[in-house]
C-alpha cells in the first residue's frame, strides 16, 4: 500500500475513471472538490463550523470535545475528495437518473484509487451536510453531498 496520498498524475487517473461513469445524456451532474494536505487545517475549520451551526439549528448544546472530534476528521487521510451532486432540472432525464450517475462516478473513483494502491473510504453523515457550501464550493445544503476520504492510507 502507498504511504501517502496520490500525486497529480494519479489524481488525474482517478478523476478520469470517475467521469467515465454511466451518465444518461451526459449531464455531468457531479462536482469533485479536492482537499489536499495543505488545506487540512482550513478543512478542519469548516467541519468545526458546520458542527457549531448544526448545534445552533437544532438547539443542541455545543460540546467542545465533539467539536474537536469534528476538526480532527480533517487529518484522518492525506487527501479528501468531496463529491457533490447537483441534480439538473432542465434536462430530459428523470432527476433520479442524474442523481444515480454520481454514486456511479464515486464508485469508479474509489476503484481507481484502490487499483493505484490507495486505501479509501466513502463517508457520509451530518458532518457532510452544509460543509461544502460553507467551504465556498457552491454546493447547496438541500443537494446530496458525499464526502469521501479517498485516496490515502490514513482512512
Ligand atoms: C453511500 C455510502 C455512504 C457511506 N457512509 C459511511 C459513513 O458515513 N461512515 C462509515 O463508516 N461508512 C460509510 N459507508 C461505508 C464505508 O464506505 C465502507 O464501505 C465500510 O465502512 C467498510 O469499510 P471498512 O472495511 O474499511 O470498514 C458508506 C458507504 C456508502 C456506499
Amino acid at each position: 500500500m502507498a504511504e501517502s496520498g496520490p500525486n497529480p498524475a494519479e489524481l488525474h487517473q482517478i478523476f478520469e475513471a470517475a467521469v467515465q461513469a454511466s451518465d444518461h445524456r451526459l449531464c455531468r451532474p457531479w462536482s469533485f472538490i479536492l482537499i489536499p494536505p495543505e488545506l487540512a487545517a482550513a478543512f478542519a475549520d469548516v467541519l468545526a463550523s458546520a458542527y457549531m451551526r448544526r448545534c445552533q439549528e437544532t438547539g443542541v448544546p455545543v460540546s467542545l470535545q465533539r467539536c474537536a472530534r469534528e476538526s480532527a476528521k480533517a487529518f484522518r487521510a492525506p487527501v479528501f475528495l468531496v463529491v457533490a451532486c447537483r441534480p439538473l432540472l432542465d434536462v430530459p432525464v428523470p432527476a433520479h437518473e442524474t442523481v444515480a450517475a454520481v454514486p456511479a462516478a464515486t464508485q469508479n473513483l474509489l476503484l481507481a484509487a484502490t487499483a493505484l494502491g490507495f486505501r479509501s473510504k466513502w463517508v457520509t453523515g451530518p458532518s457532510c451536510d452544509g460543509s461544502g457550501s460553507q467551504a465556498g464550493t457552491g454546493s447547496r445544503r438541500e443537494g446530496q453531498h458525499r464526502r469521501l476520504r479517498p485516496p490515502g492510507n490514513g482512512a
